[in-house]
């Protein structure tokens, strides 16, 4: 009989793509998806550790399995992702959720058909998870979620260590696949009709500045002019036939040199919107986050973008309640906020994450504080998205139709080049393209239109 698989991802879209080739790995082992994870013979979380908020749902789906495990001999529990890196999380599932078969890490994803192999056949429980520093591997299958749509892997790791941050303790160090295997996969997407890539990082615009460990990309080894930065990488996939919509993600704002501004200007296929995660408009609260620029030098990129893209959507990451905040470096933040006036911004509260700099910090922030304060933040930021948005309304924009509305299946639901979704009525055909729409009813967070042909 088939055997089925079913795959929880948590978290950011590193965590979605490699749950792409988890499911690519399952399927080349005539494993079928299936909606019901209590049914499928195997179950997968691929988890985040970014925020306590994303562990606490960890454990409670984890803990939604242990009767159907217990009632299926037959059934494999795996779990994965940035949560397998730290040792206290393993030593948790050791000792509180015995029905967990098989553990694996970030660095170790292209074990996971030998292990699961192992684990079915011998019906023994293992833990394999990796340190960093091994060879990155090329060439595993992938079942994307889309056709028309991608991500791609440009680089892994993180070498920033923002003192609240655990990424670089659970993705290890920055790691840059070479330009010709990034083409090769984005040539190949392009030849199965796919429209839209989005090229993915912690920090982009670092791209091949650092080697680590065999196979890694680094330009400065490269012959004099030969070698392939982050804006050369850029304008070789938006010479790619068939890509018409470039998009990547994240930025850092220390490393967002003149040059990939100018791609900007440049570029046909890049959408005209760019993710900039400022976190704090305090210069005192930056420097305690170890970020490396302030708030003036933060202002000066923004408004070289604008310059040179005078219609960027910028969005940007804000956490709030960082160690040691104050109303003043509150304030500051929000005067930033009012100064860019972003077209979205994704709001955090700190959140203490084991092992980091942060959260050995004294003077933590009392969570009323917090939450007064980040709600605070929540109103300003809607407030301007409302203004920014009501300028779409009666434009004509191109949008990729990605399929039916969620909220209304008689609708098809699409992005704009900035992101934010657009429904309209149409029929099926259109799933996939690229078709000009006009915003009849321009909405904070989602619009209205209608195709105009
Ligand atoms: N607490 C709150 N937010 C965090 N982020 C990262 N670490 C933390 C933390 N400890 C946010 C940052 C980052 C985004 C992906 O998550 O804003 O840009
Ligand atoms: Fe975390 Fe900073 Fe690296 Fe982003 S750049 S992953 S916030 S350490």
């Amino acid at each position: 009989m088939t055997k089925t698989y079913h795959i929880i991802t948590f978290g950011c879209q590193m965590n979605e793509r490699d749950s792409e080739t988890l499911a690519g790995m399952l399927e080349a082992e005539g494993f079928v998806k299936t909606e019901d994870k209590n049914a499928a013979d195997v179950v997968i979380l691929n988890t985040c550790s970014v925020r306590e908020n994303a562990d606490k749902k960890f454990f409670g789906v984890l803990g939604q399995l242990k009767h159907p495990r217990e009632e299926n001999p037959e059934k494999t529990v795996c779990v994965c992702g940035c949560m397998m890196q730290q040792q206290h999380v393993i030593d948790t599932l050791k000792q509180k959720y015995p029905w967990v078969d098989l553990v694996f890490g970030t660095h170790n994803v292209s074990e996971f058909p030998k292990l699961l192999k192992g684990v079915r056949e011998t019906k023994t429980k293992v833990v394999e998870v990796w340190e960093d520093g091994r060879a990155m591997a090329e060439g595993l299958p992938a079942k994307r979620d889309y056709s028309f749509k991608a991500y791609v892997n440009i680089m892994y790791g993180c070498n920033n260590f923002c003192t609240y941050c655990i990424v670089p303790y659970t993705r290890g160090r920055e790691r840059s696949r070479r330009p010709e295997e990034i083409l090769a996969e984005i040539r190949d997407l392009a030849a199965r009709g796919c429209k839209e890539v989005t090229l993915l990082g912690q920090n982009v615009n670092s791209y091949g500045k650092v080697k680590h460990g065999e196979g890694s990309y680094c330009y400065l080894e490269e012959p004099e002019g030969q070698g392939v930065d982050f804006a050369k990488l850029l304008r070789m996939a938006d010479e790619v036939e068939g890509i018409e919509r470039i998009r990547f993600m994240t930025s850092h704002p220390k490393d967002l040199s003149d040059d990939l501004i100018e791609v900007f200007r440049d570029c046909r296929h890049l959408c005209h919107a760019f993710h900039l995660p400022v976190q704090s408009g305090s210069d005192r609260i930056l420097k305690k986050m170890n970020r490396h620029y302030d708030r003036e030098r933060y202002f000066e990129r923004v408004a070289k973008l604008r310059e040179a893209c005078p219609d960027i959507a910028l969005s940007t990451d804000i956490i709030v309640g960082f160690p040691g905040e104050t109303e003043e470096d509150f304030e500051d933040t929000m005067d930033l906020v009012r100064r860019v006036r972003y077209d979205s911004a994704f709001t955090f509260l700190y959140s203490v994450r084991r092992g980091t700099p942060a959260a050995a910090m004294e003077d933590q922030v009392p969570e009323e504080v917090k939450h007064q304060r980040f709600n605070r933040l929540i109103d300003l930021v809607h407030q301007i998205q409302e203004e920014k948005a009501a300028e779409d309304q009666n434009k004509i924009v191109p949008v990729l139709i990605e399929g039916f509305s969620k909220t209304d299946k008689t609708m098809l639901t699409g992005r704009m080049e900035s992101g934010k979704t657009v429904d309209l009525p149409g029929s099926a055909d259109l799933i996939g393209q690229i078709v000009p729409v006009r915003i009849t009813k321009a909405q904070t967070f989602s619009c209205y239109g209608e195709t105009v042909l």
